[in-house]
């Protein structure tokens, strides 16, 4: 049985995994850096020293939980990018100099092709062709997947990724960071049609998305407001990121006549936008279960079981910080 262990590292989660064919993931770990919060967002050379001091203690963890030894891997895949360059490096060194020890292969990850590929690990299982929403921190797009490996960019934020601006507006809202899920909680109670909002570019043609105007919008009733009306602002805010989430995937799917849709990244885990999507597209949409959504090592390790193809064992330590998605090759094969 071939067994992965996988490393994430991009950012400011610390992720890893272990994958076997045929059982799925056998024992996961994740650590979230709480250091980052007093700053207000990920301050990157602390990330790097947060992830140097946790992940060789998680490797350990992962495969005693597993009864495994080193020895019994058969590869270890890390994300390669994008991301944070010097974050990015401890999870590559960590594992290319471990697979060379070991004399296995290290397989380099795309991050957000671990995010896309993460709601195949579960039952119902998306067939290809598909559009893919990818939601997170850093990147908001529209992906056409007419076979798994090959990806084509249908849209893209032009401005801040959907979780970021989830982030601001939780910072706005003096919840802490990262706060999508706070504002979400926040959400619950409040009244979601009290104050107006922006559905910013639903009124204009394309697959592109635009969150600042939203942002200025939010500080600025923000700025007028009491505490006591955060909570309607909270869930007027998420709505509006709702709808237009919604609205494009409505769009991109007519637009590439495809019939499923698969949504994944830190922003799937929201339960409004997973409520308006089943309800717009009912039985047409896949997501990740939920402690998958965020940055994990279980995704990466999959990924690389995709990937194990091309796995390299030069022990050469490369990162790309910043790496298209469009830019990979399509993959060999897609099977468990
Ligand atoms: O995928 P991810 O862990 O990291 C990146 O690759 O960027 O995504 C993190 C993002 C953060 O911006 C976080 O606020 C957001 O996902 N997020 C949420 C929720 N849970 C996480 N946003 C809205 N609702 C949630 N429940
Ligand atoms: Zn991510």
């Amino acid at each position: 049985m071939q067994s992965i262990l996988g490393i994430e590292t991009s950012c400011d989660e610390t992720g890893v995994a272990l994958y076997q064919a045929g059982a799925g993931i056998v024992s996961e770990r994740v650590y979230t850096q709480a250091n980052h919060a007093q700053y207000g967002g990920v301050v990157p050379e602390l990330a790097s020293r947060d992830h140097l001091r946790k992940l060789p203690g998680m490797v350990d963890e992962v495969l005693k939980e597993a009864q495994m030894a080193p020895t019994d891997l058969d590869a270890i895949a890390y994300t390669k990018g994008p991301g944070l360059a010097g974050a990015l490096l401890v999870g590559a060194s960590t594992a290319v100099s471990m697979a060379t020890a070991l004399g296995i292969p290290s397989i380099p990850v795309h991050h957000m092709e671990g995010h896309l590929l993460s709601p195949l690990l579960d039952d119902p299982i998306p067939d290809v062709p598909f559009v893919a929403l990818l939601v997170s921190g850093g990147h908001t797009m529209l992906v056409e997947v007419q076979a798994l490996g090959s990806y084509r960019l249908l849209g893209e934020t032009l401005d801040d990724a959907a979780g970021e601006a989830f982030d601001k507006t939780a910072r706005l809202l003096g919840l802490g960071f990262p706060g999508g899920h706070l504002v979400a909680q926040l959400a619950e109670s409040g009244d979601a049609h009290r104050f107006d909002f922006p559905r910013p570019m639903v009124n204009r043609p394309g697959l592109d998305f635009s969150f600042s105007g939203l942002k200025t919008h939010t500080r600025q009733l923000i700025a007028r407001s009491q505490p006591a009306d955060y909570c309607d602002i909270a869930a007027g805010f998420e709505l509006a990121v709702v709808d237009t989430l919604v609205h494009k995937c409505r769009r991109a799917l007519k637009h590439t006549r495809l019939e499923r849709l698969v949504v994944a990244g830190g922003v799937s885990a929201n339960q409004r936008l997973r409520a308006a999507l089943d309800k717009a597209l009912p039985g047409q949409v896949y997501y990740p279960r939920q402690t998958l959504c965020t940055d994990n090592g279980a995704m990466i390790a999959w990924a690389g079981w995709h990937r194990r193809h091309e796995g390299q064992m030069s022990g050469h330590i490369e990162v790309k910080p910043r790496w298209p998605l469009d830019e990979l090759p399509p993959l060999m094969s897609a099977d468990r």
